[in-house]
């Protein structure tokens, strides 16, 4: 099929690359000029396993001119859709494409398409924004074009994995045509395929991230409750996760949550939630908690050195291995309060320093070696890499639970 990725960010270049490679047609529309350049000239724009080697495999095209998706079969909207200030969620983007298409439809051939809503948006949104955004082309829903609402359940690191495998496929339909039409893209991928109308979809894919956050919450309190009954939360998730109903995964007692979904999902669902006269207490306690989880590292060193004057070496800045997306990553908030303590602050990460530069030019970006040399450190990513370090002599703060910094001379677990 002939397909359109609009935005060419985390989501939009992997649905892209893989759709290509499994033959359809791809062409990506991003309003970021150098990402189309790059993307053009080779360069992957985003760290991501196997992103590179696919892409080469593959013919894509990228453009800023929404002209190019004229032609197409199905259109994928992945644009960003960030926190605006009170949580809800800021579809300037997605509103912008819609318009773009709109101009599209409106002088285009008329041949039946199906516009995709792969970001992610609060229940409703299809209907009361994107859908008279389309119908102000003057071209019909339902007869001169399809919409469906296909939320994406990727993880950053095992993207590309889990695009061509997915655990199950939601579609959210207009109407039984676009379904059908979007179903045929999908009919190669061994998962089960759940039709619903468009609300549901969304919401099923808010609802499916604020469980994750929960879980990751829940497990979070239990350690701290844990950590001063002088337990190893890790155990006892895993004793925990021996049990199908509970699952051995987001077990991961630790810092807490962060990325480009987690945290805004559940912002938007309770800013949703209010918008509709409904008081979210639950979700309101996940959030809350995992906004204070990550400040527990500097308050448990704190136990051990003074920190004005001192040097504390941060291992990790990504929000999670196998990514540099820095995204409400847990080291932006242990930053923030290292600094404000006083402390001279050094990070290393393998992929993630160059956006973290972009947020924090004041603090010095080393070797992964030089990170040893501080008075303390902080373990903020579990890459495997920092497995190999000799920890011995040193101050360390583990956020994630890397085996080998027990070896060290003063030795902190978040929650063990
Ligand atoms: N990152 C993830 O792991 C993940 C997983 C599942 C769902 N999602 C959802 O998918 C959506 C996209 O997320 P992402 O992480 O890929 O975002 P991103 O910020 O990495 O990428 C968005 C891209 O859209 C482009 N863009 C912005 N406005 C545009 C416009 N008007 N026209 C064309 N391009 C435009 C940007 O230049 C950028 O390249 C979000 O709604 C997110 O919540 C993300």
């Amino acid at each position: 099929m002939r397909v359109s990725i609009i935005g060419s960010g985390y989501v939009g270049l992997v649905a892209g690359a893989c759709l290509s490679k499994l033959g359809n047609k791809v062409i990506f529309i991003d309003t970021d000029r150098k990402r189309t350049e790059a993307i053009n000239s080779g360069v992957c724009p985003i760290h991501e396993q196997g992103i590179d080697e696919m892409l080469s495999q593959v013919h894509i095209e990228a453009t800023p001119d929404y002209s190019g998706i004229i032609d197409s079969d199905l259109i994928f909207l992945c644009t960003g859709t960030p926190s605006n200030r009170d949580g809800s969620i800021l579809l300037k983007h997605v509103v912008e494409s819609a318009r773009q298409i709109a101009g599209v439809l409106r002088e285009g051939k008329g041949n039946y398409c199906v516009i995709v809503v792969k970001s992610t948006i609060v229940p409703g949104t299809t209907e009361e924004f994107i859908i008279p955004i389309l119908e102000s082309s003057g071209r019909k829903p339902g007869d001169d074009f399809g919409i469906c609402v296909n939320p994406e359940f990727l993880r950053e690191g095992k993207a590309i994995y889990d695009f061509m495998n997915p655990a199950r496929i939601i579609i959210g339909e207009y109407d039984s045509r676009s379904g059908d039409f979007l179903s045929s893209l999908y009919k190669g991928f061994d998962a089960p395929i759940l039709r619903t109308d468009l609300r549901t979809a969304e919401m099923i894919k808010l609802a499916s991230n604020v469980f994750l956050a929960a879980k990751l919450s829940l497990i979070n309190e239990i350690g701290n409750i844990c950590k001063q009954l002088g337990i190893d939360t890790r155990k006892v998730a895993r004793g925990m996760g021996f049990d199908d109903r509970i699952g051995n995964q987001y077990l991961d007692a630790g810092l807490g949550y962060g990325g480009s979904c987690l945290p805004k999902d559940i912002r938007a669902l309770i800013a949703k939630s209010k918008q509709i006269g409904y008081k979210p207490r639950i979700l309101e306690e996940i959030s809350k908690l995992n906004n204070i989880q990550a400040l527990r590292a500097v308050e448990l060193l704190k136990k051990h050195i003074s920190l004005k004057g001192t040097s504390i070496g941060l291992l990790g800045l990504a929000f999670k291995p196998g990514t540099d997306d820095i995204r409400e990553s847990r080291a932006i908030n242990i930053v923030q309060s290292l600094l404000e303590e006083g402390a001279i602050v050094k990070a290393y990460d393998p992929v993630a320093m160059a956006n973290f530069r972009e947020l924090f030019s004041q603090i010095a970006y080393v070797s992964k070696e030089e990170i040893l040399d501080c008075d303390a450190v902080i373990i903020i990513t579990e890459w495997e890499e920092f497995n190999n370090l000799d920890y011995k002599n040193k101050i360390v703060i583990d956020g994630r639970g890397v085996p080998k910094a027990k070896e060290a001379r003063v030795y902190e677990g978040i929650c063990w």
